[in-house]
This record gives C-alpha cells, sequence and structure tokens, in this order.
C-alpha cells in the first residue's frame, strides 16, 4: 500500500464505543468495545459532527440493562449514546454551517453524520461548551425543575439533598440558598463536605462514609425537621433522612445510585405509616416530564449564573479511549459536579 494512503486510512480512522456486554452488578472496562469504522460520508441534508465534550449520566446505567424502563436499552453490539457538545466540521444542511456547535444525544463516535433532528446550537460565547451538558444542561434542569415543581420550597424551610457534591446536588443546594432554605447535604467524602459547605453556600453537610447512624445525624442537622428531601441517591441514606421528615414535607424521588447496581434490591423500612402520619408528598420523575418549562428554566440558570449566584462544578476528564472508565467512576464517587469527557 501507498504510504500516503496508509496516513490517509488512518487519519480518517473513527473510534466507536459500543456496549458489548450487559453490565452485572456494576460495570466493567469489558462491558465495552472499541472498534475503529471510516469516516462517514456525508449526504445532501447531513451534517458532520465531531465529538468535543460527553457527558456520562448515572442513568446509562439503567440503558445498559435490559429492564424496561422510560427509555429503551442500549443494544449489544452498538454504540452506546448520550448528552454530547459536538462542532459541525462539514455541512450539506442549510440550517447548519461548518464551524456550528450543537448539543444532542449522539453516539459514542468521534465523527458521525446526523440529518441535525433533535440536535440545538449552542454559542461557546454565553457559556463554556460543556456547561450545556451540566448546569445549562439536563442535570441543571433537573435540579431546577425538580426543585421547584415536586420541592415546592418556601423560604426558611429546612432542604436536605443527597448526592449533594454531583451535578444535580450541587445546583440544587445552591439554588435552595437562593430561594431561602437551610440546605443540608450529604456526601461521600471529608473534601466534598467541606466543598459543599464553602464553594457552595450549605449550611451544613455530612459524610455518609464516615456516619455510623444517619438517621441521628440528619437530625442534630435539622433541629426543625426536614421539609424537602431531594433524593439522588436512595437506599439507606434516604431512610436516615425520612425518620426526620416533617408534616407536609415533599420528597423528590430524583435519582437511586446506591440501588444502580443492585443485583437484587435491598430491603429497606415500610414508609407507608409514615408518608400517611405525616402527608407527605414523595414523587418521582424524570426531567423530560417537563419539556415545556425547559426553555424558561435555562432562562433562569443562566441568569443565576451570569449574576454569579450558582458556580459552575465540573470534573472534567481528557480523552475519547476514558469515556467508559470516566462512566464506571461515577460509581466510585470520583467527581464532583458534572462529569464530562473532553475530546
Ligand atoms: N430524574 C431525572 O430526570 C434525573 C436526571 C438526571 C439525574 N438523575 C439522577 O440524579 C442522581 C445524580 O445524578 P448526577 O448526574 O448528578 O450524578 P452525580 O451526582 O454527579 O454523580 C454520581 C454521584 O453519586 C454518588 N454515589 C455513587 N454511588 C453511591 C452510593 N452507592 N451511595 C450514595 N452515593 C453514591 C457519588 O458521590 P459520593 O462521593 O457523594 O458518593 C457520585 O459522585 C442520579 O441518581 C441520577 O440517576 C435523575
Amino acid at each position: 500500500m501507498n504510504v500516503f494512503v496508509f496516513i490517509n486510512i488512518l487519519v480518517s480512522m473513527n473510534r466507536t464505543i459500543l456496549l458489548d456486554k450487559r453490565p452485572v452488578g456494576k460495570p466493567e472496562l469489558s462491558d465495552f468495545r472499541f472498534i475503529e469504522e471510516e469516516k462517514p460520508s456525508l449526504k445532501d441534508g447531513q451534517i458532520l459532527l465531531k465529538l468535543k465534550f460527553v457527558s456520562v449520566d448515572p442513568y446509562l446505567r439503567g440503558r445498559m440493562s435490559d429492564a424496561k424502563s422510560y427509555v429503551p436499552p442500549f443494544e449489544l453490539g452498538k454504540p452506546v449514546s448520550s448528552g454530547v457538545v459536538a462542532e459541525v466540521v462539514e455541512s450539506k444542511n442549510d440550517k447548519f454551517s461548518k464551524g456550528d456547535f450543537v448539543s444532542g444525544m449522539l453516539a459514542w463516535k468521534e465523527l458521525q453524520a446526523s440529518d441535525g433532528k433533535g440536535l440545538i446550537k449552542v454559542d461557546p460565547k454565553i457559556a463554556p461548551l460543556s456547561a450545556y451538558l451540566g448546569i445549562l444542561g439536563m442535570t441543571g434542569l433537573t435540579a431546577h425543575l425538580g426543585l421547584s415543581e415536586i420541592g415546592k420550597p418556601k423560604s426558611g424551610e429546612t432542604i436536605v439533598v443527597s448526592g449533594a457534591a454531583g451535578a444535580v446536588g450541587t445546583v440544587v443546594g445552591q439554588i435552595g440558598k437562593i430561594l431561602g432554605l437551610k440546605v443540608i447535604g450529604i456526601a461521600g467524602t471529608d473534601e466534598k463536605v467541606e466543598l459543599l459547605t464553602t464553594e457552595f453556600g450549605f449550611d451544613a453537610a455530612i459524610n455518609y462514609n464516615t456516619t455510623k447512624n444517619m438517621a441521628q445525624a440528619i437530625a442534630e442537622a435539622t433541629p426543625n425537621g426536614v421539609d424537602i428531601y431531594f433524593d439522588n441517591v436512595g437506599g439507606e441514606i434516604s431512610d436516615g433522612v425520612l425518620a426526620n421528615i416533617n408534616k407536609f414535607a415533599r420528597v423528590v424521588v430524583c435519582g437511586a445510585i446506591s440501588l444502580y447496581n443492585a443485583t437484587s434490591i435491598p430491603m429497606g423500612p415500610r414508609v407507608e405509616p409514615l408518608l400517611i402520619k405525616n402527608s407527605v408528598l414523595m414523587q418521582g420523575f424524570i426531567v423530560s416530564n417537563y419539556s415545556d418549562k425547559f426553555s424558561d428554566s435555562i432562562q433562569q440558570l443562566a441568569t443565576w449564573l451570569s449574576e454569579g449566584k450558582l458556580t459552575n462544578s465540573e470534573t472534567v476528564v481528557d480523552g475519547f479511549e476514558h469515556i467508559p472508565k470516566a462512566f464506571i467512576s461515577l460509581f466510585d464517587g470520583k467527581n464532583t459536579g458534572k462529569l464530562v469527557v473532553k475530546m
């Protein structure tokens, strides 16, 4: 083979990450497979997209199993997909120009062709590109809409946030402070606990890994009880919080990461008498339930961000080849704020 042809093939190689096996318990690197494909050629109406940032999120774990859910499972032997920001590098579509940046759900593929449907243009002059995957994207919306629509916060109330140092949790806590709540966070390390109270303005924080009696620790941190519980983790941490729940409290069931890798669901306390006795509302939700409110919510988040009332926190991992490892690290608590992979 001519050396120039060989170099050209190498340059146009396109790495793709497939789901090779359905994880059992915690996902492993061997559940994913890397392949190399040729660079796609464009048809009329299509754009060629190059990944810039990839969002790794706990909910992807659910899509890797074949259990029935609100989104179809990933297919074995097919590319994994998630929220991404990509650059338009070629365009045969009037709506997009070379150099535009877009966000949307795309495959873990360095280069891919798209007809542009479902993609939103994003502007790096307004916010860093990665922010469109976090505070100005799905996790920011989840925090804001979960808290406002279900939590219905009133100034002076007390909120407890689990998974507090993560993408959703850091935003919930900060919005809580903007709205005049007393905010208590729960996270997995002393460093995160320190950050919550210094960087993010939480009133107090608890390290669940070093706390023997969560119910007692919550009681000590919330002398007036818990009016809102924004739950990102479920399991034993939630049992401790619910033991301190107030009359007419709202429990926002956003996530249950402590159970996502469980091969059998552990038995917890029966909460029904507690909910009845205290007239508590406990509601699960999927952020897309509130899609009609996305535009207003993003505007509000962007305003708070520009006013310096919200701090954007990210953990950035470098390199396409590290996407699976970054995803798995969510279950080890390696991130603070939104975990994104930069190409
Ligand atoms: N309902 C929706 O529409 C919606 C949308 C987005 C996200 N979510 C859910 O919201 C939750 C947070 O998502 P995120 O994107 O913000 O993730 P994240 O909090 O940024 O990252 C996950 C964090 O979870 C904690 N964690 C991991 N395993 C845990 C365990 N066994 N027990 C307790 N904590 C554990 C870790 O922090 P520590 O160091 O503190 O352990 C880790 O950093 C997830 O459950 C996710 O599925 C729901």
